[in-house]
C-alpha cells in the first residue's frame, strides 16, 4: 500500500514537505533536519562509550538517504532498505535494497548491529507495527541496537505541520509511550529516550546546548527512542 503512494511522490517529495512554519523552523537549510538526527546518533553513541567504527548500520524506510549520507563513514557498513524504489532512486554510495514486502526487511537475520527507522512508522498502518519491529529485531545482531525517530504528537506545531503535509496525508502519529511499548514488546529493552527540535536553526545555532539540557522534556517537535536486544545467551 505505502509503495506506489511514495514512489507517487518521490519526484516531487521536496516540493511536497513545504510548509511555511516548517521552511521558518530549518531556515531553508534542507538538511537541518538529518543533520540533528545524525548528532542525535552520535551523541548517543559517544554517551554510551561504543566506538562505532566496527559496527553495521542498517536504515529501514530510509527515502532519500540523507542520514545514510551523513552517518556512512561512522560505520563500517551501512546500508538502506525501502518499501518505495522512487524515494531510494538518488541514494548513491550506500547499499540499497528494496523492500517488496513491508513487513519483510530484506536482509539476514542478527546481520546489523544498529537499525534506525526515522518518521517511517506513522506511515505503517496500526495493525502491522508489532510485525515490522519484530522483523526489525530479526535482522538486529544479539546487543544489537533500535532507535525510532518520531514525530512527536504531544507538540502542537508538529501536528499542525503534520496535518497539512500532503506526504503524511496517511500519518496517525506514536506518541512516545506506544514507541517503547511496541519495542518492549518485540522483546527490546528500552536504554535512551531524547527529545528534540524544539529551537528552529537560526536559534539552534546559538540555543543548541540549551536544547541538549531539554531531551527530557516530552515536548520536543519529535523524539528518538533506543532499545536494546538482548545479549547472547539471554533471548527467549
Ligand atoms: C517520511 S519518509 C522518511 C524517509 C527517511 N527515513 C527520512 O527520514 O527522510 C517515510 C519512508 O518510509 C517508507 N516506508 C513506509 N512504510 C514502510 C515499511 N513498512 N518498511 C520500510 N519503509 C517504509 C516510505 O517509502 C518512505 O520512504
Amino acid at each position: 500500500m505505502d509503495q506506489p503512494r511514495f514512489d507517487e511522490l518521490s519526484s516531487s517529495y521536496e516540493d511536497l514537505l513545504k510548509d511555511p512554519i516548517r521552511d521558518r523552523f530549518t531556515g531553508n537549510e534542507s538538511m537541518f533536519f538529518h543533520r540533528r538526527k545524525c548528532d542525535l546518533v552520535r551523541d548517543f553513541f559517544r554517551r554510551h562509550k561504543t566506538d562505532t567504527a566496527a559496527l553495521r548500520y542498517l536504515d529501514v524506510g530510509c527515502g532519500r538517504g540523507e542520514l545514510l549520507g551523513l552517518l556512512k563513514d561512522d560505520f563500517q557498513h551501512v546500508a538502506g532498505c525501502d518499501v518505495s524504489s522512487g524515494m531510494m532512486r538518488q541514494v548513491t554510495g550506500v547499499e540499497t535494497r528494496i523492500q517488496h514486502d513491508p513487513l519483510a526487511i530484506p536482509f539476514s537475520d542478527a546481520s546489523y548491529d544498529f537499525i534506525t527507522a526515522v518518521c517511517v512508522y506513522h506511515h505503517v498502518p496500526l495493525a502491522d507495527r508489532r510485525e515490522l519491529t519484530r522483523q526489525i529485531v530479526r535482522v538486529l545482531r544479539p546487543g544489537g541496537i533500535f532507535c525510532m525517530i518520531e514525530h512527536n504528537p504531544a507538540n502542537p506545531i508538529t501536528r499542525l505541520i503534520v496535518s497539512r503535509t500532503p506526504v503524511d496525508r496517511d500519518a496517525i502519529l506514536l506518541p512516545v509511550r506506544e514507541a517503547r511499548v511496541l519495542a518492549s514488546e518485540a522483546g527490546l529493552h528500552t536504554i535512551a529516550s531524547r527529545f528534540f527540535l524544539y529551537f528552529p536553526q537560526g536559534l539552534y545555532r546559538f540555543l543548541g546546548p540549551v536544547e541538549s539540557l531539554m531531551t527530557q522534556l516530552p515536548l520536543g517537535g519529535q523524539y528518538a527512542v533506543f532499545s536494546q536486544s538482548p545479549a547472547v545467551g539471554s533471548r527467549s
